[in-house]
């Protein structure tokens, strides 16, 4: 048994969440309370399965998970914290590292010692070689940073040549192999390695916690290509898992309650410089979902201020609507508002996109007017107003056609809203702009007028009795969850055709959100990881990145013999699995709904809207679901 088995076995979460001050009551196989995650004292909207291990909150929250995530969730910690609190609460003795594990650790440390001194080699190039003048004076006269910031962020120069950081790291003791692990060299077709960097003014990346990660590194000719050279993908240098600036933004972030997301590297500097510490970047790609988990951990307010030409704003928000929950995937706007809200409802993050004024990039502002980026950032509109001003700000909105076109677009975004307040006031918001009548925006959406919320007769008429759950399950198998990842980790290359097998279907791809239990959301997202970056070795990737209980979980998913079968087979029974446990969770979901439905309406109180929504939810699930098995079954039967 793993150490997370034995922690789950041997902790109750009936108990953790009444310590936790949850008053809680039987009723039949579950308990329900009201949710310690959101203040609402009118419905008990908590559940939990004991049976299973998890809870669910029906309610605002809308999330469920094991007893991690409620710890994790509780106390704001982060899964290894979470671990560690219930470790000792449990006294169960968390595992160490594996020999493999500590390996890689070691040669983790490796590299990083092995960048920093590569550090200050590019700092003393540039600050004390007579090579290095042009770039200081770059630096210092068109870049208008002072001596201090570059110190700051260690900034340095990689000389012209093919062999001077691979000279001097020699003269440290560094082997090639180490310096081409590191990201510092290329590799001649001839064989023989050469410097990787040459004439260009060198940024260290360096993750949350100020370790050394790699470089970002920018041309100095300006004849020469590409105009920003990273380190490539190494054990230390994972650009979709760290955001340029976070650890000297990091306490910044904290003390103002806010981090500002903007699109280079010598924008976060120049930000710095002038006293704005809470600006990050990404280097180069689209956002990732790892990156916003990563800045939640600091605030839960993220202003996206980004190069005001589409093509910058798109590329942001493409890449948080590639890790999106998708249902459907229906018309989508110009750029992807979509994707974005529900990572914001996810992440319950306050996501905020600031409008920058077109040709100039965050530098040039705050070097223009160090009051204006201030004021930029205050104005910074939630996404849905950002689309809609977007929207009518191209447009004549006085045309009745442009005024139904906009509302198509908006409205399915206003819908997917989780909250029926925020919901309302945007209708509000749309119909003041537009100068319509807020009633013909309600229950409208884009293509159609079908009033899509609960009938109002059902909302008086009882719920009938035969209609009442026969037996409860509980969402969440541990086995099927197993099932599922013991054949993935096995069958790697199943993965992709199983999302396409699902997305053909009309089903959402397999996400870390579709299990209960955190160990096995964070095997899946490492998974995925891998899958994004193309690795070849999932199971290496895996090894090299999960903490050590992780590596417990993993290798208990391994040691079940390697499943046989031809693949067809396999993805069937892969594909039979998911739909299994959506189903189970669905069936756990919309009983216990409807039991709690049917509590309220036996108490005489007011049934909560949210159960209605959720129920009409589920049954759109339900239905993609079932015609997903007639889709599946028919191209079978081909
Ligand atoms: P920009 O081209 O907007 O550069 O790229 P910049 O940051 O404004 O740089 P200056 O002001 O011209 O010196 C924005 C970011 O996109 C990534 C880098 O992270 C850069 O900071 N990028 C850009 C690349 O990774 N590669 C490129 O070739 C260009
Ligand atoms: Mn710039």
């Amino acid at each position: 048994m793993s150490s997370i088995d034995e922690i789950k076995a041997r902790i109750d979460i009936v108990d953790l969440a009444s310590e936790a001050g949850v008053k809680l009551r039987r009723s039949g196989r579950t308990y329900t309370g009201f949710c310690p995650f959101h203040s609402n004292t009118r419905t008990p909207a908590f559940v939990i399965w004991p049976e299973s291990g998890t809870w669910r909150c029906f309610g605002e929250c809308n999330e469920g998970g094991d007893i991690f995530k409620f710890v994790m969730k509780r106390e704001g910690l982060d899964f290894k914290e979470a671990l560690n609190r219930l470790a000792e609460k449990a006294g169960v003795q968390l595992e160490q590292y594996s020999p493999q594990q500590q390996e890689q650790q070691e040669e983790n440390i490796r590299l990083r010692n092995l960048l920093e001194d590569t550090v200050t080699f590019y700092r003393n190039a540039l600050f004390n070689s007579p090579s290095g003048k042009p770039a200081l004076e770059y630096l210092i006269e068109k870049r208008k940073l002072t001596q201090s910031t570059l110190e700051a962020f260690g900034l340095g120069y990689a000389p012209q040549g093919w062999d001077n950081a691979l000279k001097y790291l020699t003269s440290k003791g560094y082997t090639e192999q180490d310096m081409n692990d590191a990201g510092l060299l290329s590799e001649r077709e001839s064989g023989g390695y050469y410097d990787r960097f040459r004439n260009r003014i060198m940024i260290p990346i360096r993750d949350e916690n100020g370790r050394m990660a790699g470089f970002g590194a920018r041309i100095l000719d300006p004849n020469d290509q590409p105009k920003f050279l990273n380190s490539p993908q190494t054990a230390v240098f994972d650009k979709g898992r760290l955001l340029y600036g976070l650890d000297r933004a990091r306490k910044p972030i904290r003390a103002v309650d806010q981090a500002v997301i903007v699109e280079g590297y010598l924008d976060v500097i120049a930000l710095h410089q002038a006293g704005y510490e809470n600006a990050v970047s990404p280097m180069g790609t689209a956002l990732t979902e790892d990156q916003m988990r990563l800045l939640k951990r600091f605030t839960r307010k993220i202003v996206l201020a980004l190069d005001p030409d589409a093509a910058g704003q798109k590329a942001v928000l493409r890449g948080l609507d590639a890790a999106r929950l998708a249902l459907d995937r229906g018309e989508e706007l110009a750029f992807d508002a979509r994707g974005l809200l529900r990572h914001e409802a996810r992440l319950q993050a306050d996501l905020r996109v600031a409008s920058l004024p077109e040709g100039l990039d965050p530098d040039e502002i705050v070097e223009r007017d160090r009051d204006e980026w201030g004021r930029i950032i205050q104005q910074a509109r939630p996404i849905v107003e950002h689309v809609l001003e977007t929207l009518i700000s191209e447009q004549n909105i006085n045309d009745p056609k442009v005024k139904t076109s906009i509302v198509a677009q908006v409205i399915p975004l206003i819908e997917d809203l989780p909250s029926p307040v925020e919901r309302d006031s945007y209708r509000q918001m749309l119909a003041r702009r537009l100068k319509v009548d807020e009633r013909t925006l309600i229950g409208r959406q884009a293509g159609g007028s079908q009033p899509r919320r609960f009938p109002r007769q059902a909302q008086a008429e009882p719920v009938k009795k035969e209609s009442a759950p026969a037996a409860v399950s509980a969402p969440g198998s541990r086995k099927t969850e197993a099932a599922i990842l013991a054949l993935l980790l096995r069958r790697f290359d199943l993965f992709s055709q199983l999302d396409r097998h699902l997305q053909e279907a009309g089903l959402k791809e397999l996400m870390p959100d579709d299990f209960e239990y955190t160990d096995y959301q964070l095997l899946l997202r490492l998974l995925r990881q891998a899958q994004e970056q193309d690795e070849a070795d999932a199971l290496q990737f895996l090894r090299a990145r999960a903490d050590e209980a992780l590596m417990g979980v993993l290798e208990s998913l391994l040691k079940e013999p390697p499943p046989k079968g031809t693949n067809d087979r396999l993805l069937d029974e892969l594909v039979r699995l998911v739909l299994q446990m959506r189903d189970q969770s669905l069936t756990a979901s919309v009983n216990q709904l409807r039991f709690m439905m049917e509590d309220a309406q036996q108490a005489g109180d007011a049934i909560d809207a949210t159960y209605q929504q959720l129920v009409l939810q589920h049954a759109k699930l339900r239905h993609n679901m079932d015609k997903a098995r007639r889709k599946l079954s028919e191209y079978r039967r081909e």
